[in-house]
């Protein structure tokens, strides 16, 4: 019988649905010492939670976070929040000594991520961040790639995360649907929202970046707020497009927008190094393209490697070779390797510090934008 880990999980929103099936299916596809248990539920509706931990089988619920991350029957606390909850709570959390998988970006900026890093530092809690792009097939491979040195030298990394769901001004900012347009609870627009997951990976796959040049722009300025029924100023970055220079000494280029009409969570990353380069798009998520300059003259060309075999990274748990699995099993990946560290003691990759380094790149390329100069991390 595998021992329980209680989750006790706040906001049921869009990731409460994610993590929720990844802790329902992880025992079912794979072998691990420690199960999930849906222990509890929080948000402050009273009703609407409910009728959540009725869907998901949660056995209990909670209109107030402080209690849950109190609660002696929890292991871990989830957050699931918007971001300008995520210090308040993990600190709590980690203050009553629980494990924390905690939304990204890990915080509203490094100050506060900081503070969270210190606080499971001190606990000792096993801690971890849900950039779960990190755990899609063809990314961990590209990882396996990079690492056993088959690109050979790195020279550009390229990313961009593109959206169009924002271009009408019409549409207001803050509240319950809206919070990722209003800077009080989001923290940033794109950067923080979608540079971070190109970040993420970027320093995951090609390590760290040293400085950065950027710019933003909000194109609808004002919006009315849901909340206050009043036209008020947009803080967020409805466009942010930065170079960098990664400390390996390869160059990097990034962009994000909610204003690329015809795009709907496109994110591509492309990396040239000395022998070959990777490829790879979300919205074909199952495939790395692959170019090896090594391959026989005539030959030579992109191929399209289908990542659904039994000896890529996490398939021999899914079906057969050549079906595929897509967006949902990163979390299920993710939930997998943290109830592996739990049976070690150990925190897996992003812990709250390596979450803290993009932090760090984010608030740089904020402050580059504003300054409109070169910015080192
Ligand atoms: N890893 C990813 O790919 C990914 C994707 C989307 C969102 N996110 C991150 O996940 C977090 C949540 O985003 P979302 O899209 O799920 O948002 P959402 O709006 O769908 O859900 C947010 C939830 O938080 C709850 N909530 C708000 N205030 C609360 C409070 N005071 N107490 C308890 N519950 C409260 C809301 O009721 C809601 O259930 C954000 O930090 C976001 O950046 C990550």
């Amino acid at each position: 019988m595998a021992k329980p880990l209680r989750i006790g999980m706040i906001g049921y929103g869009f990731m409460g649905r994610t993590h929720s099936n990844a802790y329902r299916r992880v025992p079912n596809f794979f072998q691990t010492e420690y199960t999930p248990v849906l222990q509890a539920v929080c948000a402050r509706d009273a009703d609407k939670v409910k009728a959540f931990a009725d869907q998901w089988g949660y056995a209990s619920t909670e209109t107030d976070w402080r209690k849950l991350v109190e609660r002696k029957d929890i292991d871990a606390v989830d957050i699931c929040t918007p971001n300008n909850l995520h210090k308040d709570i993990a600190v709590a959390a980690a203050a009553n000594g629980k494990m924390i998988l905690c939304e990204k970006p890990l915080a509203m900026n490094v100050a506060e991520g900081e503070e969270m890093c210190q606080a499971v530092e001190k606990a000792k809690v096993l801690n971890t961040v849900w950039y779960n792009y990190r755990r899609v097939p063809a990314v961990t491979f590209a990882k396996q790639l990079i690492d056993a040195g088959k690109l050979g030298r790195i020279f550009h990394y390229r990313a961009n995360f593109l959206q169009d769901w924002t271009i009408s001004a019409d549409l207001p900012q803050g509240g319950t649907a809206l919070w990722r347009l209003d800077v009080a609870a989001a923290g940033s627009g794109v950067t923080g929202d979608l540079l971070a997951h190109c970040i993420d990976t970027a320093i995951w796959l090609n390590g760290g970046i040293t400085t950065v040049n950027a710019m933003t722009e909000t194109f609808v300025k004002e919006r009315k707020h849901t909340l206050t029924g009043k036209v008020e100023k947009v803080g967020i970055d409805d466009a942010c497009a930065f170079l960098c220079r990664f400390q390996n000494g390869s160059l990097g280029l990034f962009e994000s927008t909610r204003y690329a009409r015809g795009h709907k969570a496109l994110y591509t990353f492309e990396i040239n190094g000395e022998h070959a380069s990777i490829k790879w798009d979300l919205h074909d998520l199952h495939r790395l393209q692959w170019f090896d300059h090594r391959d026989e003259g005539p030959l030579r060309g992109w191929r399209s490697v289908h990542i659904t075999d039994g000896d890529h990274p996490y398939m021999k748990h899914w079906w057969v070779p050549g079906l595929q699995i897509g967006y949902e099993h990163t979390f299920v990946h993710q939930v997998a390797d943290f109830l592996e560290g739990v049976a070690k003691g150990e925190s897996i990759g992003p812990t709250f510090r390596d979450a803290l380094e993009t932090q760090k790149v984010c608030d740089a390329v904020l402050n580059s934008a504003k300054a409109t100069q070169w910015q080192n991390v």
